[in-house]
């Protein structure tokens, strides 16, 4: 990483107002972007691609792979050539990527438009690690909250710590929404093999009633332990249902002194904690440095360290780190996240490609698509530039995907035929330890499977000539076009460190895109109009609200909203 010096190249260009479209041109502009169009309009199919000699006689797949420790990413099946992944990475240094990523690491206020860092590095950072955040070293505190987890951890795994009528816990409800829910519940369900306890884990992150009440229907209060999981400890959806869930306690029971055995907290908002009624000593804090969808390494990981136990989630930490270190150091050429970026960047910009589907060839990465969805979506998902320009390209795809083979049953169909490419992310674990026989070769195979017939397809001749010529007329409807772009990505092993890794690749691709998009992917503003207008109709819907509503609203949401008030009567 370079000097501390650095400055963060942009942070300046909020002080002035947004610039009128005919100022400084956009990355669209420039002669490398259309140069890059004209190659991605002639670019030969992946057939061709495959068959020709590169000139030092190294295959495709040994120039178009990386590997770092216990991850393999080959992105040789996707649509692209040499000549083009060169000019992709001119790209990477125009946009100036390193010098960004450098400010990152360093703590630099990165998220230009809240004037934070934005340092989820700071919270899987060795302990003897030094990273400044205005002057102070952050990495003490981090390390702080990370042993008093570590001691609640103790305590309920070793059944010191019990609820009321003295019994052990035996239950852990996480509430939360969001960053505050997605990744540990993701994670929990990814490591289920490496838990230390008979713990059974539960989340709620629904507003609907009926998400609580199926968790409480599972579980006894007095062996229960609720973690209000919550960055700004404000969001409507958590509040209500932990406060449902402190009513349920009460009704069950539990006498209000307590409650302190039942609720504990992860929140920046330690005050707002408090006054919620959580003991001081309860409430593992975080700062405002960590985005809630970039939070699991902080507090907000409680379930799952309670899980697979603290040294299992320093691993956890560790593998994530050393995918830091790798892109905080290897060439671009050779950077797997920079890599990884600049094919989702190929992909949407220079080909056209607006979705990206996501297929974990390993049932415990379930929750990975949905995950991402937050990761990418919330991220980048934005149509102005850090300076509030109006982008005329495309920045995040829409992510969707399932479980591999799930997902060859459901939805493939269109990812084979659809007249949409859609471009998949294969993740494939290669080391089985499901303890069931024969099942894994099976799922290798139809990983590997799918790549090849999206990549190379099945030409119209090659059909017929594999059918009796009565039946020539199906031969359309057997065809596979081909050039169907994927990346695989093969973890050695699904472990804590190989968990951490992965998740920490997907984070630095989005940062990296962000950059080349010139978008701040540390913001959310677009989740905010929809908060408002929903407290003001939750107003209405409750009764407070006043008679004039039907003014103030569209006749669509006047009439939806008197159908259902008649209804719900
Ligand atoms: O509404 C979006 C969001 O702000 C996410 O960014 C965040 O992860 C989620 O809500 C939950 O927020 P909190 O952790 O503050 O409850």
């Amino acid at each position: 990483m370079s000097s501390p010096r650095l400055k963060v190249p942009w942070a300046n260009r909020l002080k002035t107002p947004p610039r009128t479209e005919a100022d400084k041109p956009l990355i669209s502009a420039h002669p490398l972007w259309r140069s890059l169009q004209q190659r991605a309009s002639k670019m030969p199919a992946l057939r061709e691609l495959f068959d020709r000699k590169s000139e030092s006689g190294v295959q495709r797949f040994e120039q178009m792979s990386v590997r770092t420790d216990g991850l393999l990413l080959d992105y040789s099946k996707q649509h692209i050539d040499q000549a083009a992944l060169t000019e992709l990475l001119q790209l990477a240094q125009l946009c100036a990527v390193e010098q960004k990523r450098d400010a990152m690491f360093l703590g630099r206020p990165v998220n230009v438009t809240e004037q934070r860092p934005a340092l989820h590095t700071a919270l899987r950072a060795p302990a003897q690690a030094a990273i400044q955040v205005q002057g102070e070293n952050v990495v003490p505190a981090v390390q702080s909250v990370l042993q008093r987890m570590a001691d609640l951890c103790t305590q309920i795994h070793s059944e010191q710590w019990q609820g009321f009528r003295a019994r052990a816990i035996r239950h852990v409800v996480n509430i939360g929404i969001g960053g505050s829910d997605l990744g540990p519940r993701m994670a929990v369900q990814a490591l289920q093999p490496y838990a230390q306890s008979a713990l059974q884990f539960h989340f709620v992150s629904n507003v609907d009633g009926w998400h609580l009440a199926d968790v409480l229907r599972q579980v006894e209060a007095d062996q229960t332990l609720f973690i209000i999981a919550s960055k700004t400890f404000t969001t409507q959806e958590t509040m209500m249902n932990a406060h449902s869930a402190r009513a349920w306690m009460l009704a069950q029971g539990c006498p209000e002194a307590e409650l302190h055995k039942h609720f504990v907290a992860a929140s920046t908002n330690v005050t707002a904690a408090q006054v919620f009624g959580i003991a001081a000593e309860n409430v593992f804090p975080f700062w405002d440095w960590v985005g809630g969808r970039y939070s699991l390494w902080s507090a907000i990981g409680l379930s799952l360290m309670l899980s697979i136990g603290p040294e299992n989630f320093r691993q956890f930490l560790a593998g994530a780190h050393a995918m830091d270190r790798h892109f905080g150091s290897a060439p671009l050429e050779r950077n797997l996240p920079v890599l990884f970026a600049l094919m989702g960047i190929w992909n949407t910009n220079f080909l056209a490609r607006h979705a990206q589907s996501i297929a974990p060839y390993d049932q415990r990465l379930a929750g990975f698509p949905a995950y991402l969805q937050q990761l990418e979506m919330e991220s980048n998902g934005k149509r102005v530039s850090i300076e509030g320009r109006t982008l005329d390209y495309a920045t995040c795809p829409v992510l969707f995907g399932e479980p591999g083979t799930n997902g060859q049953h459901a939805y493939f169909q269109l990812l084979h035929q659809g007249p949409q490419v859609i471009p998949v992310d294969f993740i494939a674990v290669a080391q089985d330890d499901s303890g069931v026989n024969g099942h894994h070769p099976t799922l290798m195979a139809n990983c590997l499977a799918q790549s090849q017939a999206f990549a190379f397809g099945k030409t119209i001749e090659e059909v017929l000539a594999e059918m009796p010529p009565e039946r020539a007329a199906l031969a359309p409807h057997r065809t596979f076009t081909g050039n169907r772009p994927s990346n695989t990505l093969v973890l050695d092993k699904l472990d804590p460190a190989g968990l951490g890794a992965l998740i920490a690749l997907y984070e630095h691709k989005v940062f990296v895109q962000a950059a080349i998009w010139d978008i701040n992917p540390f913001d959310q503003w677009g989740v905010e109009l929809g908060k408002t207008l929903a407290a003001e109709l939750g107003q209405q819907f409750s009764g407070a609200g006043d008679e004039s509503y039907s003014h103030t609203h569209d006749a669509s949401t006047v009439g939806l909203f008197k159908h259902l008030q008649a209804l719900r009567k």
